[in-house]
C-alpha cells in the first residue's frame, strides 16, 4: 500500500530536504550506517542478493545476520530477507567452512586462513550469485559482516569480492580499569558501563553494545575489572554476576577475562597463605578456575598485576614472577584459558639521591631472568615504553628480552598522560612508531610488532592489549575524536601493517561524513595532534611534565623529582636530562641489542625526540636540529602552544558539515584545549626560564603582551594567593575570593587603543562547586558563564586554569572592566589574568 503523505508533509517537503545532517550523540560512532547516496555506487549495490542465509544458529552468526540485516537498511534502504538454509536464488551466505562445505558441496574454500580470519568471496555457484563470508570458525564469520559493511560504508565495490583476511596476532584484547564500585581508575568518560556499588548492572545493554563495537573492529577479549583487582571478583557470590556479562559479550566473539589479586586465596579463600608454591593455595585457584569455566565455558583468563605499586606479589614469599604466573597458568590450562602477567613491576620508593638508580630498567630487570619459565599458556604484558604511558617514551627494550616466553604489548586508548580527553591526542602515530621499531635482536629484522605477534620468536600466543576504560558518556571516551584510538587501536591489533593516515581517514569517513572538507580537516587534526601535545607539554624524551603525583593532567614538572616514583629529569641550573649510557649513567641502554644501544648510547646519533631521556646535557647543548636545548623547549612550546589555537579555527570550517551536535561538543572541546595549551606553554617556560636562567632568544618567555594580572587589579573582596607550583599561574599568583557567600570583584581600567578587541579571562574552575562570572564593560554585562567544566581538581593549579575567550568586544580607552566572582561549594572562582588582544586575523 502507498504511504498516504499528509498535506502537511508536503509542504514542508523543501524544508525537510535543507535540514542537512540528524544531530548525532556519537553513541554509534563508526557503526551508524547512514544512506549511501552516490549513484553510480547505488546501481553496483542494487545487485548484492536480496536473500542472507545463515548457516548455523550460534549467537555469533545470528549477530553477524542481524548486523549486515541493520547495515543493509541504513545504507542502502533494503530489508534483507532472513534464512537460515540455502535459497534458489541469490544470496549472502554466511556459514563457517565446515558449515559452507556441508550446505553447498563442492565449494572449494580458502585453506590459509587461521582462527578469526575470514573470506568474502562474490561467487557465481549453480547459476546464482552468492556472497560468500566464510571463516575457519564463527566469531572469523563475523568480522567477515563487518569488513562487508565497513566497504559498502567506504563506498567500495563488493560485487567482485575476493577478499581474505587473517589477524596478525592470536590476542587482541581490551583491559577496563573498571572497578566494582562504577568508579573507573584512569576513565574520563563517566561511570563503569558493568559495575555499581559492589555489583554488575542489572541493565548491561551498554556492555553488550561495547562487545558490538569491539567486535567491529576485531577485538576479541575484554578484561573488565581493574588490574588493582579487587579479590571480591573471584567470590561465589560475584562469579554467577560475571556470567551475565560473559553473556552479553558472546553474540560478539568477545571473550571475558578479569584481573585478580594474588592474595586472593588468603583474603578471601580462608587459606593462611597465598605462596604460589603451596599445593593448597593451586588447589584453590584450580578449584576457583573450575567453578569459573562451570558458568562461564568461553571464560578468556587472568590478567594479574603483582608485586607493583603496592599490590601483593610472589616476592611475599620469595618466589618469582614466573612461579606466580604459572600457578594461574595451571589452573586455567585444562580449560584453554590464559594468564597474562603484567610487566610493569618496578619500585615506588626508590633512592633519588642515587644517579644509578633507572625505574626505567625495571622491567627488564625484573624479568629477563626469568625468560623460558613461563608457561606455555602465560603471556607477559608489556608497556609500549619503560615508565609508564607518556607522550614521548622509547620502546621497553623487554620486548626484545625475551624470546621463549610470549609477549602481548599494553597500549593506552584512555590518555591518562595524553590529555584525558580533553586534549585530542590521537595515538596511532605513536603507536605505528612504537610497533615498527626495529629493535634488532641479534643482528635481523625484528620489529616490536612482530616480536608481540609472537612471529619472530615462534610463540604460540601473543598479541595487542588496548587499556580503553570506555564509560557511560554516550560518546564512550568522553570525547567524539577521541573515539579515532578506539578504533585505530583495533584495526592496528588486526594489521599493524595500515598506514595511520588510512585508518583516520576510513574512521572519519564512517564517523562523520564524506564530504572532502570533512576528511580533509578530521585527518589533519587527528594526525597533528600527538605532535602538538608532546610539542607543549614534554619534547626531547622529557616525558609529559605533569602532575605525577596526582591527577596526571596539568603541568608540574618538579612533581616528578626528588621522590620514589622514578620518573626523574634530573634538572638543575646546569642541565636537564636522565643519563640512561652504559659509560657514565644507570646502564640503561645496555637493556637494548647492541645496534640500538650505539645508536642512543652516543650523543652524535641519539635522536633528538629521545635526547633527554637517555642523556644528562646541558641547556646549551646543540641539539642536530642546530638549536640549544633550551631554545628548543620555548620555541617547542611556542610553536604547539600556537598550533593549538588553530584547532578550533580548522574545525570551525566544518560548520553545517557535520551535525550541529557533534560539532558544538567538539569545538567547546577544541576551545578548551588552545585555552589549556597556552597554561602549559607558560609554566613550562616559565619554569625553564626561572631554572636555567637563559633568556628565550625570541623574547617570549616571561613577558606576556596584553596580559593584566587578577593581583594588579583594583580588588574587591578578592584576596591574593600564591599557587603551587607557582608556575601554573602567571607571575605564581591568583586573586581567590573567599567570602562566600558573597560576590568578588576585580575591576581595571582600560588604557590601550580604541577598537574591536577579545578578551581572555583566565581562570580557575574548582571541582568542589560551581562558581560564576560576570563580565562587565562600563555598565554593560558583556558575559556570564559558569566555571562547571569537571577538571580534574579542588584548587587553583594547572589542572584547573582554563580561559573563556570573549570575542569582538568594542573597548575605548578609559572603559572600566569588571569582573564579578560568585564563588560556590569550595570554588572560589579564582581569576589569574585578562589578556586583552586584538582579534586575530
Ligand atoms: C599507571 C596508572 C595507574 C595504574 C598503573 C598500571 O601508573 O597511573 O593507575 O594502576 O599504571 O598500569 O598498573
Amino acid at each position: 500500500m502507498r504511504p498516504v503523505r499528509s498535506r502537511l508533509f508536503w509542504i514542508l517537503l523543501p524544508l525537510l530536504s535543507i535540514v542537512p545532517i540528524q544531530a548525532e550523540t556519537g553513541y554509534d560512532a563508526w557503526l551508524r550506517y547512514p544512506p549511501v547516496t552516490e549513484g553510480v555506487l547505488i546501481d553496483a549495490y542494487g545487485r548484492l542478493p536480496a536473500t542472507i542465509v545463515k548457516l548455523d544458529n550460534s549467537p555469533t552468526l545470528t549477530s553477524a545476520q542481524n548486523e549486515i540485516v541493520r547495515g543493509v537498511r541504513g545504507m542502502l534502504g533494503r530489508t534483507l530477507r532472513m534464512e537460515s538454509r540455502p535459497v534458489q536464488g541469490g544470496m549472502i551466505l554466511l556459514g563457517t567452512f565446515a558449515a559452507v562445505k556441508q550446505a553447498l558441496p563442492g565449494t572449494a574454500l580458502a585453506a590459509d586462513l587461521i582462527t578469526d580470519g575470514y573470506w568474502l568471496k562474490a561467487t557465481v555457484t549453480g547459476g546464482r550469485h552468492v556472497l560468500l563470508i566464510t571463516a575457519p570458525n564463527d566469531r572469523g564469520v563475523l568480522y567477515g559482516a563487518f569488513a562487508l559493511l565497513r566497504h559498502i560504508a567506504l563506498h567500495e565495490r563488493i560485487d567482485q569480492l575476493d577478499e581474505k583476511s587473517n589477524p596478525y596476532a592470536p590476542l587482541r584484547w581490551v583491559n577496563q580499569w573498571d572497578n566494582l564500585d562504577g568508579s573507573i581508575e584512569r576513565g574520563y568518560a563517566g561511570r563503569s558501563i558493568f559495575f555499581e556499588d559492589n555489583h554488575v548492572l542489572a541493565d548491561l545493554t551498554r556492555a553488550a553494545d561495547y562487545a558490538r563495537l569491539l567486535a567491529s573492529i576485531g577485538i576479541n577479549g575484554c578484561t573488565i575489572n581493574n588490574v588493582n583487582a579487587n579479590p571480591r571478583v573471584l567470590t561465589p557470590e560475584f562469579l554467577p554476576q560475571l556470567a551475565r556479562i560473559a553473556a552479553a559479550f558472546r553474540p560478539w566473539g568477545v571473550e571475558l577475562s578479569i584481573s585478580v589479586d594474588l592474595g586472593s586465596p588468603k583474603t578471601i579463600g580462608g587459606l593462611n597463605t597465598f605462596d604460589p608454591l603451596d599445593p593448597l593455595v593451586a588447589a584453590w585457584w584450580k578449584q576457583r578456575v573450575e567453578e569459573i569455566y562451570r558458568i562461564i565455558p568461553d571464560f578468556g583468563g587472568f590478567v594479574l598485576k603483582a608485586d607493583s605499586e603496592g599490590r601483593v606479589g610472589p616476592s611475599t614469599y620469595g618466589r618469582t614472577h614466573a612461579d606466580a604466573a604459572n600457578v594461574l597458568a595451571a589452573a586455567l590450562k585444562p580449560h584453554g584459558g590464559i594468564v597474562v602477567y603484567r610487566g610493569f613491576v618496578y619500585n615506588h620508593h626508590l633512592d633519588w639521591r642515587n644517579l644509578k638508580n633507572d625505574r626505567a630498567r625495571a622491567a627488564y630487570d625484573n624479568f629477563h631472568d626469568l625468560d623460558g619459565k613461563f608457561a606455555a599458556n602465560a603471556a607477559v604484558q608489556i608497556k609500549y615504553g619503560p615508565i609508564d604511558f607518556q607522550v614521548r617514551e622509547p620502546v621497553s627494550p623487554l620486548f626484545g628480552g625475551l624470546k621463549h616466553t610470549n609477549e602481548t604489548i599494553e597500549l593506552q586508548i584512555t590518555q591518562e598522560y595524553t590529555g584525558q580527553q580533553r586534549h585530542l591526542c590521537y595515538l596511532v602515530p605513536m603507536w605505528k612508531q612504537v610497533l615498527d621499531f626495529d629493535l634488532r635482536v641479534n643482528g635481523g629484522d625484528t620489529p616490536v610488532k612482530q616480536i608481540v605477534a609472537g612471529k619472530t620468536f615462534h610463540r604460540p600466543l601473543g598479541g595487542f592489549v588496548g587499556v580503553a576504560n570506555v564509560g557511560r558518556d554516550l560518546t564512550w571516551l568522553g570525547y567524539d575524536l577521541a573515539m579515532a584510538n578506539l578504533y585505530g587501536f583495533g584495526r592496528l591489533a588486526w594489521n599493524p601493517n595500515l598506514a595511520a593516515r588510512q585508518i583516520t581517514e576510513e574512521w572519519t569517513r564512517m564517523t562523520f561524513n564524506d564530504d572532502p572538507r570533512v576528511i580533509g580537516t578530521i585527518v589533519h587534526l587527528e594526525m597533528e595532534s600527538w605532535k602538538v601535545y608532546e610539542g607543549y607539554t614534554g619534547p626531547l624524551g622529557l616525558g609529559t611534565l605533569t602532575d605525577i603525583l596526582h591527577g596526571h593532567y596539568g603541568p608540574n614538572i618538579e612533581s616528578a623529582e626528588r621522590n620514589g616514583w622514578g620518573q626523574w629529569i634530573r634538572a638543575d641550573h646546569k642541565g636537564i636530562g636522565m643519563d640512561r649510557t652504559l659509560a657514565t649513567g644507570t646502564g640503561y641502554i645496555g637493556q637494548y641489542p647492541p645496534e640500538v644501544a650505539r645508536q642512543y648510547e652516543s650523543l652524535e646519533t641519539c635522536p633528538d625526540h629521545l635526547l633527554l631521556f637517555m642523556h644528562h646535557v646541558p641547556y646549551t647543548h646543540v641539539l642536530h636540529s642546530g638549536k640549544t636545548v633550551i631554545q628548543y623547549v620555548y620555541d617547542s612550546h611556542y610553536d604547539a602552544a600556537e598550533e593549538a589555537q588553530q584547532f578550533p579555527r580548522w574545525w570551525q570550517a566544518l560548520q553545517g558539515r557535520v551535525d550541529e551536535q557533534r560539532y558544538r561538543a567538539v569545538l567547546d572541546k577544541l576551545d578548551y584545549q588552545a585555552g589549556h595549551a597556552i597554561v602549559w606553554r607558560d609554566a613550562v617556560s616559565t619554569w625553564f626560564l626561572r631554572e636555567s636562567g637563559i633568556a628565550d632568544a625570541k623574547g617570549r618567555a616571561g613577558h606576556f603582551p596584553g596580559r593584566v594580572e587578577a593581583e594588579s587589579m583594583r580588588l574587591d573582596g578578592y584576596t591574593v594567593e600564591d599557587v603551587t607550583p607557582s608556575e601554573d599561574a602567571s607571575r605564581g599568583k591568583a586573586a581567590g575570593c573567599n567570602t562566600a557567600p558573597k560576590n568578588c570583584t576585580a575591576s581595571y581600567t582600560y588604557r590601550g587603543k580604541s577598537g574591536w578587541h577579545d578578551i581572555d579571562v583566565q581562570y580557575f574552575d574548582a571541582n568542589t562547586g560551581v562558581a560564576r562570572f560576570e563580565l562587565f564593560v562600563g555598565k554593560q554585562l558583556v558575559q556570564s558563564w559558569a566555571a562547571d567544566a569537571g577538571l580534574p581538581s579542588n584548587i587553583p593549579n594547572g589542572d584547573t586554569s582554563t580561559r573563556k575567550r570573549i570575542a569582538g568586544i568594542e573597548l575605548q580607552p578609559g572603559d572600566e572592566i569588571r569582573i564579578i566572582g560568585e564563588p560556590n561549594g569550595g570554588d572560589n572562582a579564582s581569576l589569574d589574568y585578562i589578556e586583552i588582544k586584538e582579534p586575530a586575523p
